[in-house]
């Protein structure tokens, strides 16, 4: 073992995660708007990589008697060698790193233990397929037989013959108009950039009426996750809430199917490694089946070692860091939880940016919206008072002009700078010839309100709050699916896979939000949602509101108690069914919705 490449595996692990962050510099600095070339070949560096753990660059470890590791060394070829020396050689360059280095060595180092003791300890990979497995927030109605109801483990509907990789990019606090190429069809704001996302719509399927069953971050995660209602899944408080961040307090309030419900599971027990990136904002009980777990959440910026991090640099870092250290013999399933847009709530400053995106939307002027007044504030219900915490947020960003031009353009820096990681994660995915064996998922947890109704934030069951961006990009969509919108209420594959699908497709959906703290700060609120009309019900009050979306799609005029009798039969039938699915939602009974 005397050979020079041998020694050089004693270092290789620093320099590839050097090599890794020089990227991610690179891409940084061009903020965002032009990405830099990247010299990496992943795959040979994949293979080096194995040869340092084999050989003791990380572990301390003996490289004798191990087949593999031999073959990684014979793997180690010319072009793996000058590609050392090339990164030998931009070392000089590297001195601003080096702090951040011993932090990301050990991290990185972690991370491919981690990935290779997954390797040894499974020797039989299953070959289920788990394509129903992606995350749906609502199954296909079937309220009176289960004819239709389908097993979320059900391999038939399987039509490839490898499982294909999921890439779930999860952004925080994008409403449905976070996004330039919604724009593009309704106008007049054409400001925000997200050129990344608008690509990937392009090459997949934009759902314009896709909606959360509850907007706040925790349980809309989780339902996310599990495919359930709030009511069903339980997760009604967030991580860390409360001082509850014991990991023994977590699983005493931690609901009892997440180990068997969440995507985390089904596709670890079917092969997939499976990978988290950022945000978790839920309870965390089974955290054994998560091959790579990376939290960070609730932060703008944080000094890491000697480097001051932005948390979407971060996400990215850690979830190209994923993609480059996973093995290459198992689909993957990554969730990019990204924190952005979401605001720091504790600051004054809310939203904060990197320095490298402070002159975009500079001399922009951002629109107030058409129902950001304080006419359509007096319209909310009467226990709509200032000491609403939507109403609070509201004073702290938008109360007047400057302020919300402020705010407003940081929201947008931060959007810009989630759909610039989108690129660099999508650039790594090209680069590894992944794309078509890939499905990649853009959304995000809530909505947002940006001053309408002369609130701020989410939770209530209005259009800016629950109606958020989903692209999806299959490589088996049929060519002609690809560039076009959808404007169903959204489940997932049925809509996109099978255009058919559409017929008899859902028109309504229950909505629900519990109290938080008291209901002078947030009350509860409920809702049966459809196209054309919308019914809300406020339990704390007892208090019920009706909208006629299409007259009205900005939710102004409450038209519950209309004497006109085409609103009275609406509100009436409206009425019944949402206590029909609330009842149903709220039963143990076995349905979906
Ligand atoms: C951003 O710029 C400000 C003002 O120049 C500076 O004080 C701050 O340190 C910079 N932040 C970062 C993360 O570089
Ligand atoms: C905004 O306008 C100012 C003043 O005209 C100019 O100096 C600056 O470069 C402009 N910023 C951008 C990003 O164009
Ligand atoms: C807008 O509100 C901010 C924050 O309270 C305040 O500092 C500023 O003076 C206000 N500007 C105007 C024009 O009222
Ligand atoms: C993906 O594309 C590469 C070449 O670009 C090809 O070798 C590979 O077979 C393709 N995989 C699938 C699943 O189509
Ligand atoms: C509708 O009537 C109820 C009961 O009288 C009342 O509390 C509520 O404020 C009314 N709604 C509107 C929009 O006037």
């Amino acid at each position: 073992m005397s050979n020079p490449r041998v020694f050089l595996t004693g270092i290789t692990a620093s320099l590839l995660v050097v090599l890794v962050y020089i990227n991610i510099h690179a891409l940084q600095n061009d903020a965002g708007r032009q990405r830099g070339t990247v010299t990496t070949n992943h795959n040979a560096f994949y293979r080096i990589l194995q040869q340092s753990i084999g050989s003791g660059g990380v572990r301390g470890g003996s490289a004798d008697g191990d087949g593999d590791r031999d073959d990684a060394n014979e793997a180690l070829d010319e072009e793996d060698t000058a590609r050392v020396k090339e990164i030998q050689e931009k070392i000089p360059q590297l001195k601003d790193f080096l702090g951040e280095l011993d932090y990301n060595i050990h991290r990185y180092a972690e991370a491919v233990e981690q990935t290779l003791d997954e390797e040894k300890s499974s020797s039989s990979w299953t070959n289920v397929q788990v394509l129903n497995a992606i995350p749906r927030k609502r199954k296909r109605r079937t309220t009176t037989n289960q004819n239709n109801a389908q097993s979320s483990s059900s391999s038939s509907a399987a039509a490839t013959p490898t499982n294909l990789n999921i890439l779930l990019l999860y952004a925080d606090d994008w409403t449905h108009h976070t996004l330039s190429s919604f724009h593009k069809t309704i106008p007049p704001n054409p400001i925000l950039q997200t050129p990344t996302l608008d690509a990937l719509a392009s090459d997949g399927v934009r759902f314009t009426h896709n909606c959360v069953t509850t907007s706040v971050c925790w349980i809309s995660r989780a339902t996310l996750y599990t495919g359930q209602y709030m009511s069903r899944h339980g997760t009604t408080e967030p991580c860390c809430w409360n001082g509850m961040d014991k990991p023994q307090q977590k699983l005493e309030k931690a609901p009892t199917n997440w180990d068997r419900l969440s995507v985390y599971e089904l596709l670890s027990r079917n092969g997939y490694h499976v990978g988290h990136a950022g945000k978790w904002g839920v309870y965390l009980p089974w955290p054994k089946n998560v091959h790579f777990n990376v939290e960070d959440d609730g932060w703008h910026y944080r000094q890491i070692g000697d480097k001051l991090w932005h948390i979407t640099e971060k996400n990215e870092a850690d979830a190209l860091r994923f993609l480059v250290t996973r093995p290459r013999d198992k689909p993957f399933f990554l969730n990019v939880a990204f924190f952005a847009t979401h605001a720091k709530d504790s600051d004054a400053r809310q939203y904060m940016p990197q320095n490298a995106s402070m002159s975009l939307y500079e001399n922009d002027t951002i629109p107030i919206p058409p129902t950001g007044t304080a006419e359509a504030w007096s319209k909310m219900p009467p226990f709509f008072t200032e000491s609403n915490e939507g109403r609070t947020r509201w004073r702290a960003r938008f109360k007047n002009f400057t302020l919300h031009q402020s705010m407003m353009k940081n929201y947008y820096r931060m959007a810009t700078e989630v759909d610039s990681a989108c690129g660099a994660i999508l650039e790594e995915l090209r680069r590894q010839d992944a794309l078509n064996n890939t499905v990649i998922i853009f959304t995000t947890d809530n909505g947002n309100f940006h001053s309408e109704h002369g609130l701020a934030d989410k939770w209530y069951p209005h259009q800016e709050s629950i109606r958020v961006p989903l692209i999806v990009r299959d490589p088996r969509m049929k060519e002609e699916m690809r560039g076009t919108t959808n404007d169903a209420f959204t489940d997932m594959a049925q809509l996109y896979l099978d255009p058919m699908a559409k017929e008899g497709w859902r028109t309504e959906f229950f909505y629900e939000h519990p109290v938080i703290s008291k209901a002078s700060y947030i009350p509860s609120s409920e809702a049966l949602v459809r196209k054309d009309y919308k019914y809300m019900y406020w339990p704390d009050f007892d208090y019920e509101q009706l909208f006629d979306l299409v007259k009205d799609p900005g939710e102004l005029e409450d038209i519950f108690n209309s004497t006109d009798a085409e609103v009275v039969a609406v509100r009436k039938e409206m009425k019944r069914r949402f206590e029909e699915l609330k009842t149903l939602v709220r039963s143990d009974e076995l349905v979906t919705l």
